[in-house]
């Protein structure tokens, strides 16, 4: 239903952020699109509803390469979820939802039931949120709500770049249940942008894992946990993957041995006592820092070693148990 047929991007400065990709998309399938950050996921994904045009190669929707296809047309046949949600704060949440419905010409016998259709799809109450501001809602909800507007108008195609990112980790899981579900019902092709290894192993059908604007792997869940393709496969599934059942891996800093802080200074890494394992692991990594020091309330507590968290997700993935093995 996608086709990209050896798509590159290169910007302006010379960057090539996407190179020969080929990829085919089926229809009714949720792919994530995962690997580190800057390999081109994002660019992947604007050149699908032509936010970026690529500069060479050609993508097929249906057999109809899309560069020949009006973009406002084709927009409105894609739905697009990002990060920060992008709700428009001086409209209700109705208005919200209902916008490209209504830029297609729906009547309001048609989006009003629809809204609330959606509303209840995420647990939320139409009575009492249809209509509040964006604002009035938590981060969680206003996710739900930027969820919802993708669907309103039933586009075959839903595009969704690390929609849950910015969430904390109990909306974070309740959100991918609620987008597995609602996948189950509706079967749209959904491209899903992730950082997080574990969130594309629990919600998609295929996984794409990405370096420098190139594939590596294309694999169901199983088969990339099973068949790593290479090194590379191998170490991102590693240190992206917590391995660890939903009580252990909430476990925080606070709960370990901490060592004496020796030295700081305005360069050292602060990881508050209230991060999980992963996450400040995580940290670390982005930061390639191999010691924090712990903060509790804004005060320095201790340090820790990456090795050290390391060791400690590896105690807990063989006590917890690991997902799909
Ligand atoms: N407008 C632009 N001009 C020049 N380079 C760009 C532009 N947009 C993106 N890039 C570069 O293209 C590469 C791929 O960027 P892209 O946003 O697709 O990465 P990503 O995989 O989505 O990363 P992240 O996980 O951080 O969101 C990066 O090196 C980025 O700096
Ligand atoms: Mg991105």
């Amino acid at each position: 239903m996608i086709q990209f047929e050896n798509v590159s991007k290169q910007f302006e400065d010379g960057t090539k952020a996407v190179d020969k990709l080929n990829l085919s998309i089926n229809e009714g399938e949720l792919i994530a699109l995962i690997g580190p950050s800057g390999c081109g996921k994002t660019t992947t994904m604007k050149m699908i509803n032509k936010l970026l045009l690529p500069t060479e190669g050609s993508i097929y929707i249906n057999g109809e390469d899309i560069s020949k296809v009006d973009e406002v047309k084709l927009r409105r046949n894609i739905g697009y979820v990002i990060q920060r949600i992008g709700l428009l704060p001086h409209m209700t949440i109705e208005e919200n939802i209902a916008l490209i419905p209504k830029l297609k010409g729906w009547t309001s016998e048609k989006w009003k039931p629809r809204v609330d259709e959606l509303l209840n799809l995420v647990g939320l109450d139409p009575n009492t949120f249809r209509h509040r501001y964006p604002l009035e809602l938590s981060g969680g909800q206003q996710q739900r709500v930027g969820v919802i507007r993708a669907l309103a108008a039933e586009p075959p195609i839903i595009l969704m770049d690390e929609p849950f990112s910015a969430l904390d980790p109990i909306s974070r899981e309740q959100l991918q249940d609620e987008l597995k579900r609602i996948q189950e019902q509706i079967h749209k092709t959904i491209i899903f942008v992730t950082h997080d290894m574990d969130e594309a192993l629990k919600i998609a059908d295929r996984i794409v894992l990405m370096r420098e604007g190139r594939i590596e792997q294309i694999a169901t869940p199983d088969e990339l946990l099973q068949s790593p393709a290479n090194t590379f496969v191998e170490d991102f599934i590693g240190v992206h993957r917590r391995g660890v059942s939903e009580n252990k891996e909430m476990k925080t800093i606070e709960s370990l041995d901490l060592l004496p802080i020796s030295e700081t200074n305005h360069k050292t890494l602060l990881i508050d006592s209230k991060s999980t394992i992963k996450e400040a692991i995580e940290l670390l990594l982005t930061y390639r820092a191999e010691t924090a020091v712990i903060q509790k309330n804004d005060q320095p507590i201790g340090t820790i070693s990456k090795d050290l968290l390391l060791t400690e997700l590896a105690n807990l993935s063989m006590k917890g148990g690991t997902i799909n093995e």
